[in-house]
C-alpha cells in the first residue's frame, strides 16, 4: 500500500460518532404520547442510517451547527470526499457528484458517488445517490456526455452520461478502471456489464483517477490517469477500449515519494493583455483578449509534500496537447492553482464550449488531517467544496515581454455580483484605519479592497491591509493581512488562534502564505498601479483572491464560537495613494442541502 493509499485507508476508518441517535431521541422524546415516540425513533433512525438524503429533519439538525458553511458545498451529516464526474448539462444544470460515506454503523464504510444539482454553482439540490457501493466501492473519476453514441448505449439520445472511475473492490482489495452509464441525465447509472474493468493492456491496478474528455481534432476520447508519480494518457473512440498513447513525467518529481492523483487535462484560453498594449485600459480580466492558442494545462494533486507547508497540494503544467502527447512549456514544479493549506483535488467540469474559461471546484480539504477536523466529533460532517471558479493562462507581465514560461493560471470565483447584497461597510481610507465590522455568522461574507497609488518617487512603500475576524462570544480568532508594494503585493494568514481546540501537530499548516504577487494587468504602468483584494468569509472556510484571481488561496478553520466580527486595520495611507474597503454580505444559499 502507497502513502497516499494508507491515509485513504485512514480516512475509511469510521470517523464520525453516533451521537446523533441520542439526539433523534430525545427529539421524540417530545412527543407527548410514548408510541409515537417509539415509532418516531424507528423511523428517525431507519432514516438517519438508510436515507438521511431525503429526509428533512436531519437538515434542520445539521442547520443548528456553527461550523458549517452557508454559501459553500457540504453535507448535512457524514464524509464528503473529493468532488467527481463535474459536468453542465445540455440545459444548462451542473452536475457534482462527490465521493460520499454513509455513517451507517454496519457493514465496513463504503464509498458510494453521491450526487447534487444546480443552475448557479451555489444553489445545490441534493439528488439520489448516483453510484450505488456493492462489492466494490466507487472511487475518484469524470463524466462525459456521449453525445454521438460512440459508446452504444445510447441508441435514441444526444444526452447519454458516462461515468469512468477507479473501482475498489473490498474484500479482494483490488482496484480497477470501470464504467457506469446514465440514459436519464446523469442521475441513475447501471454500472456496465457487472463492473467489468475496461479493456486496457493496462497495469490498472495501480491507476487511479481517471479524466476522460473529447479532443475533437482527433475525434477520440482521452484520458489521463495517475500512476504513481507520473500520468498515463490513453485514448479510445468507444469510451471502452483504450489504447495507451504516452506518459507525462515532470522530471523534478519522478524521485518524489508524493504520488499524484486526481489528474485533469484540460483545454484553456489565455488572456491577452489589450493592457498592455494599450496602457489607458483598465486591468479587468476578462478586459483582456480571451484567445485560443491551443493551450492545454494538466493538473495533479498529492496528498503531501507541499512545498509551501508539507500537505496537500495541486500543481498545474500549462503546455500543449496533440492528441497523444502533452508537452508543458517547462519543467517548474512550483505552479499552484492555490497557495492555502485546504484545496485538495481540484476538478474541471465538462461539457462547457470550446474556448470558454474552465470551471473548477476542489475539496477545501487536506489529507494531513481531513479525517480529523472537529466538525466530525462535534457536529457529525466532515468536508466542504471550494467555491466555483473560472480560470484562464495569463501571462506574468513583465516589463522584459512575455515568452512561454510566464504563463500561469488566473483563478477567480464565478458569479459574485449576483450573490452580493446588503452593505455592512463601505470605508474610504482618508488616514489610518480602525474600524470593526459585525456580521451575523448565519451569511457569508464579502470584503473587498482596493488600493491604488501614484507615488512621487520610485522609492519603494508598503501599506498593510489587516484583517483580523473574531468572535463576540469568544477568543479565537483568524488572523489575516495584505501587503501592498510597490511591485509585489504579500499575503499572510494565521488560523493558529482559531482553531483552539483542534491542535495540529505542524504549526506550518496554520500558515497561509503568498509572496510576491504579481499586480494585476498592466504591471509596467505607473498610472495605474492598483491592487485588489477579495475574501469569503463563510464560517468555516475563507478563500482570497489577489490581484482578481492572480493568486488564490483556501484556508479552512473550525472556531468553537461564531467569528462575527472582522477588525480592520491599516497604517497611514500616503496622500498619493486611495484605499477603498468593503463588506458586504453575500446571498445566503437557498438550497436544499442543509434545511
Ligand atoms: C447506438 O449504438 C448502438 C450499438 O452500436 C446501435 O445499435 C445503435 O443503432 C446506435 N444508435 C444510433 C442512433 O446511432
Ligand atoms: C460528435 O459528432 C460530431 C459530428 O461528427 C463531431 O463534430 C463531434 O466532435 C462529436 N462529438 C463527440 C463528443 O463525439
Ligand atoms: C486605448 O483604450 C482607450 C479606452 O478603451 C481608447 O479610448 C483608446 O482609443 C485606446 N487607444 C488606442 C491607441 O488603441
Ligand atoms: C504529438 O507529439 C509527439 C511528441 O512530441 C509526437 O511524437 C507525435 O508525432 C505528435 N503527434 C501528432 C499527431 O502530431
Ligand atoms: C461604496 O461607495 C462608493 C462611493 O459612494 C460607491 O461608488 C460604491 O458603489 C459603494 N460600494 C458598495 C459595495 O456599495
Ligand atoms: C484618490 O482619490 C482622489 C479623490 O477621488 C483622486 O483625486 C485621486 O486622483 C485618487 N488618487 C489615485 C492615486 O487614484
Ligand atoms: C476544549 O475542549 C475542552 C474539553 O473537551 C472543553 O472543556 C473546552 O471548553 C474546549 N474549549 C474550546 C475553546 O472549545
Amino acid at each position: 500500500m502507497d502513502s497516499a493509499e494508507k491515509s485513504w485507508e485512514k480516512l475509511r476508518t469510521p470517523h464520525i460518532t453516533h451521537h446523533q441517535v441520542p439526539q433523534l431521541r430525545s427529539f421524540a422524546a417530545h412527543i407527548k404520547r410514548p408510541w409515537i415516540s417509539l415509532l418516531a425513533v424507528l423511523i428517525l433512525q431507519y432514516l438517519y442510517f438508510g436515507g438521511y438524503l431525503i429526509f428533512p429533519f436531519v437538515y434542520k439538525y445539521a442547520q443548528d451547527h456553527d461550523n458549517h458553511p452557508n454559501l459553500h458545498f457540504t453535507l448535512p451529516v457524514d464524509w464528503l470526499g473529493a468532488p467527481n464526474g463535474l459536468f453542465i448539462d445540455a440545459n444548462k444544470i451542473w452536475h457534482v457528484y462527490f465521493e460520499f460515506e454513509s455513517t451507517a454503523p454496519d457493514p465496513e464504510p463504503c464509498r458510494n458517488w453521491g450526487h447534487a444539482i444546480s443552475t448557479d454553482l451555489y444553489d445545490w439540490k441534493m439528488q439520489p445517490i448516483a453510484i450505488q457501493c456493492d462489492e466494490y466501492e466507487s472511487l475518484s473519476g469524470s463524466v462525459v456526455i456521449d453525445e454521438n453514441n460512440t459508446s452504444g448505449f445510447f441508441p435514441k439520445q444526444k444526452d447519454g452520461v458516462v461515468a469512468i472511475y477507479t473501482q475498489y473492490h473490498l474484500t479482494k482489495k483490488t482496484k480497477e478502471q470501470a464504467l457506469a452509464y446514465s440514459t436519464d441525465g446523469g442521475f441513475s447509472f447501471t454500472k456496465y456489464a457487472n463492473n467489468l474493468p475496461l479493456a486496457t493492456s493496462m497495469d490498472t491496478e495501480s491507476m487511479h483517477d481517471p479524466k476522460v474528455i473529447w479532443h475533437s481534432k482527433t475525434q477520440k476520447w482521452i484520458m489521463v490517469i495517475a500512476k504513481k508519480v507520473i500520468v498515463e494518457i490513453y485514448t479510445s473512440s468507444n469510451l471502452l477500449d483504450w489504447t495507451f498513447a504516452s506518459v507525462y513525467k515532470n522530471q523534478n518529481l519522478v524521485g518524489s515519494r508524493n504520488e499524484f492523483n486526481g489528474p485533469n487535462l484540460v483545454p484553456i484560453p489565455r488572456v491577452e493583455t489589450t493592457g498592455a498594449k494599450n496602457w489607458t485600459n483598465l486591468p479587468t480580466i476578462p478586459g483582456g483578449e480571451v484567445l485560443d492558442f491551443g493551450d492545454y494545462i494538466l493538473l495533479v494533486s498529492s496528498a503531501r509534500g507541499s512545498p509551501l507547508n508539507g500537505g496537500s497540494i495541486t500543481r498545474y503544467f500549462p503546455g500543449k496537447f496533440n492528441g497523444t502527447h502533452f508537452s508543458p512549456v517547462d519543467d517548474r514544479t512550483d505552479r499552484f492553482i492555490d497557495f492555502g493549506p485546504d484545496n485538495h483535488a481540484s476538478q474541471f467540469f465538462f461539457g462547457l464550449a470550446d474556448g470558454a474559461p474552465v470551471i473548477s471546484l476542489g475539496w477545501a480539504s487536506n489529507l494531513q488531517y481531513a479525517g480529523s477536523v472537529r466538525t466530525g466529533s462535534r457536529e457529525g460532517w466532515r468536508g466542504i467544496l471550494t467555491g466555483p471558479r473560472e480560470g484562464y493562462l495569463i501571462h506574468n507581465p513583465s516589463p522584459h515581454g512575455a515568452d512561454e514560461s510566464d504563463l500561469s493560471y488566473f483563478g477567480r470565483p464565478v458569479g459574485l455580483e449576483g450573490l452580493k447584497d446588503e452593505v455592512h461597510a463601505n470605508i474610504t481610507v482618508r488616514q489610518a484605519l480602525d474600524q470593526s465590522v459585525a456580521y451575523t455568522n448565519s451569511e457569508a461574507i464579502l470584503i473587498e479592497a482596493k488600493y491604488v497609488m501614484m507615488p512621487d518617487n520610485a522609492d519603494p512603500v508598503e501599506i498593510n491591509l489587516d484583517l483580523v475576524f473574531k468572535s463576540s462570544s469568544g477568543e479565537e480568532q483568524l488572523l489575516c493581512s495584505v501587503i501592498f508594494g510597490t511591485w509585489m503585493a504579500d499575503f499572510v494568514c494565521d488560523r493558529s488562534q482559531a482553531s483552539k481546540n483542534w491542535t495540529l501537530s505542524d504549526p506550518s499548516m496554520n500558515q497561509m502564505m503568498a509572496r510576491q504577487v504579481p499586480p494585476l494587468l498592466p504591471f509596467h504602468n505607473p498610472a495605474s498601479r492598483r491592487w485588489e483584494f477579495q475574501a469569503i468569509m463563510d464560517r468555516s472556510i475563507l478563500e482570497v483572491y489577489l490581484n482578481g484571481g492572480v493568486k488564490a488561496g483556501t484556508i479552512t478553520m473550525f472556531p468553537s464560537t461564531p467569528l462575527d466580527i472582522v477588525h480592520l486595520r491599516s497604517k497611514e495611507i500616503p496622500g498619493w495613494a486611495n484605499l477603498t474597503v468593503t463588506v458586504q454580505r453575500l446571498r445566503a444559499r437557498n438550497n436544499e442541502l442543509l434545511r
